[in-house]
């Protein structure tokens, strides 16, 4: 206990998910001092500054309002976890890259670094919630390596997964789908449960808050994300056979979508998905669905990657095909760089994969995005002269031979496109890989346009 609060929350991990998390529990819970820590230093220094690390719609008036008060940042961690009640672990969970299971399953030297620490530090016993997705069973070992302690103390692992969307972060916090919670189901387990149920109580409506064992809910979080995925996936399948045949997929999806068992959303077709979550998560169910032995279940679900691959790949080459077979010194402006609109986040962004394969074929690219281009330039950095990087779109085409829609921001719908034709060489190629732009009226004004499961609208031939 502590002082005019109730309890101390600890999140051990500033990023995407605990940044903005616990701001959350902050601003609701005044009755709860909220700490989040960070082993990195420069990331903690710009959540104690007016210039976030993360961008996202409406996080700014929410830090603001509960930092200082109850909500605190520190890369002092070791302090913190022997003061903390409750300990949330947002640390990242990638995908490993060596060793058994690379390119597949998760690595979780981070979280078993994290456990270790807990231990190191506590002098108390304590509650531990997993935030970061982690593969079923997870929370089980974490149990085993933190009560493998010799101080006597006991911890109670939980798993409290985040179902919320970058860019619209704080909306799905505020008024969430669902929390989902997850413990075993012993006396000890179920207490901690209850204690952060008390916690999101305090805006949450009860029947929106759910409660499980701890396997049951680690699964949901990977099976809600395979959910969402394969959608754009099949709906991304669908935009292949539609540029063959001539039909348009954006009715495809709305005659599809209206059906109520189906519902509208994650029905656009895109370049593919991006971010940190989608391709991990499958893999992660892949490789478990391996070690199983249940191999059919893997190669059903690795499909889903698969078909995102090849949707990236399929917009390169058709691109390739338009502009006469060849990009070698062309010029090409890609709008956007973030993996999806309202943020700056460009981890898996499918304009990654496009924009190196475009360098491949020796184009020059010209990168412009109202958030990304700090992370856009970290992942280009191999790109030398070829890449520039302008964050105004008007000066951004000026001498362009095609712009390349990457990311569906709504700037782009707006542009004045008549003043960017003027800047462009001709024939000039717009290749809308989130079908954002007035095609009729961009088609009107000169460009060639290629939407993405439509027919071209074209002045050549
Ligand atoms: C996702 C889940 O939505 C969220 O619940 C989970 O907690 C984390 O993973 P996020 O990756 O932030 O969230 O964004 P999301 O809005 O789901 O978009 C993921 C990708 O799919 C983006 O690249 C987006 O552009 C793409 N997408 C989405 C499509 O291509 N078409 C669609 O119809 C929807
Ligand atoms: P997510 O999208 O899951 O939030 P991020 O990469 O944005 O992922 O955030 C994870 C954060 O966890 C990073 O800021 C990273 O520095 C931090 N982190 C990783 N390992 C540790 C650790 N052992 N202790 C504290 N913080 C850590």
């Amino acid at each position: 206990m502590s002082g005019k609060y109730i309890k101390n929350l600890l999140c051990i991990g500033a990023g995407y998910v605990g940044g903005p998390t616990m701001a959350m529990i902050a601003s609701k819970c005044p009755q709860y001092r909220v700490t989040l820590v960070d082993i990195n230093h420069q990331r903690i220094d710009e959540w104690n500054s007016d210039r976030l690390p993360i961008y996202e719609p409406g996080l700014d008036e929410v830090v603001r309002a509960a930092r200082g008060k109850n909500l605190f940042f520190s890369t002092d961690i070791e302090n913190n976890i022997r003061e903390a009640d409750i300990i949330f672990v947002s640390v990242n969970t990638p995908t490993k890259t060596f060793g058994v299971g690379a390119g597949m399953a998760a690595d979780l030297q981070y979280w078993e670094k994290t456990a270790r620490q807990i231990i190191a530090c506590s002098e108390s016993s304590k509650i531990v919630v997993e935030k970061s997705t982690l593969p079923v069973r997870t929370a089980l070992a974490m149990e085993r390596i933190l009560n493998s302690n010799d101080k006597g103390l006991h911890f109670d692992v939980l798993s409290n997964p985040e179902f919320l969307a970058e860019g619209t972060a704080i909306k799905d916090l505020l008024s969430p789908d669902r929390v989902l919670i997850g413990s075993r189901l012993t006396d000890s387990g179920v207490a901690a449960r209850q204690q952060i149920v008390d916690i999101y109580a305090n805006w949450v409506p009860a029947d929106k808050i759910l409660t499980s064992d701890v396997w049951s809910s680690e699964l949901s979080k990977l099976v809600a994300n395979v959910f969402l995925s394969q959608r754009i996936s099949t709906i991304n399948a669908i935009s292949a056979i539609c540029e063959k045949t001539e039909a348009d997929v954006t009715n495809v999806a709305r005659a599809v979508g209206m059906d109520q068992r189906i519902g509208a959303r994650y029905l656009n077709a895109s370049i593919g998905f991006g971010g940190s979550c989608f391709k991990k998560d499958i893999l992660n169910l892949v490789y478990i669905s391996k070690s199983y032995g249940l191999d059919e279940v893997a190669d059903y679900l690795h499909y889903v990657v698969k078909m995102n691959d090849y949707q990236k790949e399929r917009f390169v080459e058709s691109m390739l095909q338009a502009m006469f077979n060849t990009l070698a010194g062309k010029r090409i402006c890609l709008f956007g760089f973030a993996f999806k609109a309202d943020t700056g986040d460009t981890r898996e962004s499918p304009a990654i994969y496009i924009a190196k394969r475009l360098l491949e074929e020796r184009a020059d690219l010209v990168i412009t995005d109202p958030k990304a281009l700090r992370n856009a330039r970290k992942d280009l950095a191999g790109g030398g002269d070829h890449v520039t990087y302008i964050a105004d779109p008007y000066e951004a085409v000026s001498g362009c031979h095609a712009i390349a829609v990457m990311t569906e921001w709504d700037l782009y719908k707006s542009l004045d496109y008549k003043k960017i034709f003027e800047k462009m060489i001709k024939p000039a190629f717009i290749f809308d890989g989130r079908n954002i732009i007035d095609h009729p009226r961009c088609f009107d004004i000169g460009f060639n346009i290629y939407p993405l499961g439509k027919p071209p609208l074209t002045h050549l031939e």
